[in-house]
């Protein structure tokens, strides 16, 4: 896909990788919906603001009325929350899901006309190698983001028909606050060294986009999907922590 000329949707541009992957589209000579709960929020220079919450219908349904020319979604939005899958509040884990799995799956719906009607286009899910690892300390996150790889898998092959190339973007450590803030709450604190700029990112996920790439990846989520061969393992945040 060629950015340059293209047209954008992101979702959850106010900060970290969202604002990172709107910045650098609108850098490559796209044009981009930055989209927010708060558009108050968004600071991406030469783009057109939209308020988007992706786990209401309504909004969802408004965005899709007004942003018909886009043919790249990149569904980056979701919440990120701590908990276990057997101890952990079970409201938090359903949050999780509905962020996730069915606000991306919603954009999905709402768009899949839309990127017809354009030619095709594309769509970019945010995922995260965890999707492959799991993590103890926060297994629901992981099994959200495993929850959204088999939708990115099962639109892939839905929306094939009509052109519509779907990629998925499987980063592994994002260097936003959020991260930091949800780690410290952990009592852990990784090195600066294992966490990737959120610019570097979005900045690797738009080459791959650029090259067709259906599932793009950072180190750690090479290693990830490279361990789906043998028995399940967990990413283990403890001994990144002390390397
Ligand atoms: N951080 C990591 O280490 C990491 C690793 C792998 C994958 N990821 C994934 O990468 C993506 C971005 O992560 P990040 O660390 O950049 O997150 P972040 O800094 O917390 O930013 C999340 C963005 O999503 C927005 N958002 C949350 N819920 C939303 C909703 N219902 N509707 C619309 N927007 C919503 C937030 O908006 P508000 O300002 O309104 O809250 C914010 O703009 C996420 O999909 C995350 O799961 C992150």
């Amino acid at each position: 896909m060629n950015l340059n000329g293209a047209t954008a949707l992101v979702t959850g541009t106010s900060r970290g990788l969202g604002r990172s992957l709107a910045l650098e589209l609108v850098r490559r000579g796209a044009t981009v919906y930055a989209t927010a709960r708060q558009p108050d929020d968004v600071d991406v220079p030469g783009s057109t603001v939209l308020r988007l919450d992706i786990t209401d219908k309504r909004s969802v349904a408004e965005a899709a009325a007004v942003a018909t020319d886009v043919d790249l979604l990149v569904n980056n939005a979701a919440l990120t929350a701590i908990a276990n899958l057997v101890d952990g509040d079970l409201d938090v884990i359903r949050k999780l899901m509905d962020s996730h799995f069915f606000g991306t799956l919603a954009m999905v719906r709402a768009f899949a006309p839309v990127l017809a009607r354009n030619g095709g286009g594309a769509i970019l899910n945010v995922l995260s190698s965890t999707a492959w690892t799991s993590v103890h300390g926060n297994s629901a996150l992981a099994a959200a983001k495993s929850a959204e790889w088999g939708l990115t898998n099962g639109v892939r092959v839905e929306l094939a028909p009509q052109g519509t190339h779907v990629a998925a973007f499987l980063p592994t450590l994002v260097g936003s606050d959020t991260l930091t803030d949800a780690l410290r709450s952990a009592g852990l604190v990784l090195p600066d060294d294992v966490m990737t700029d959120p610019a570097e990112l979005a900045a690797l996920a738009l080459d791959g986009l650029e090259a067709d790439e259906l599932e793009i990846v950072d180190p750690l989520g090479a290693e990830a999907k490279a361990s789906l061969s043998g028995p399940p393992r967990a990413l283990d945040l403890a001994s990144l922590a002390r390397s």
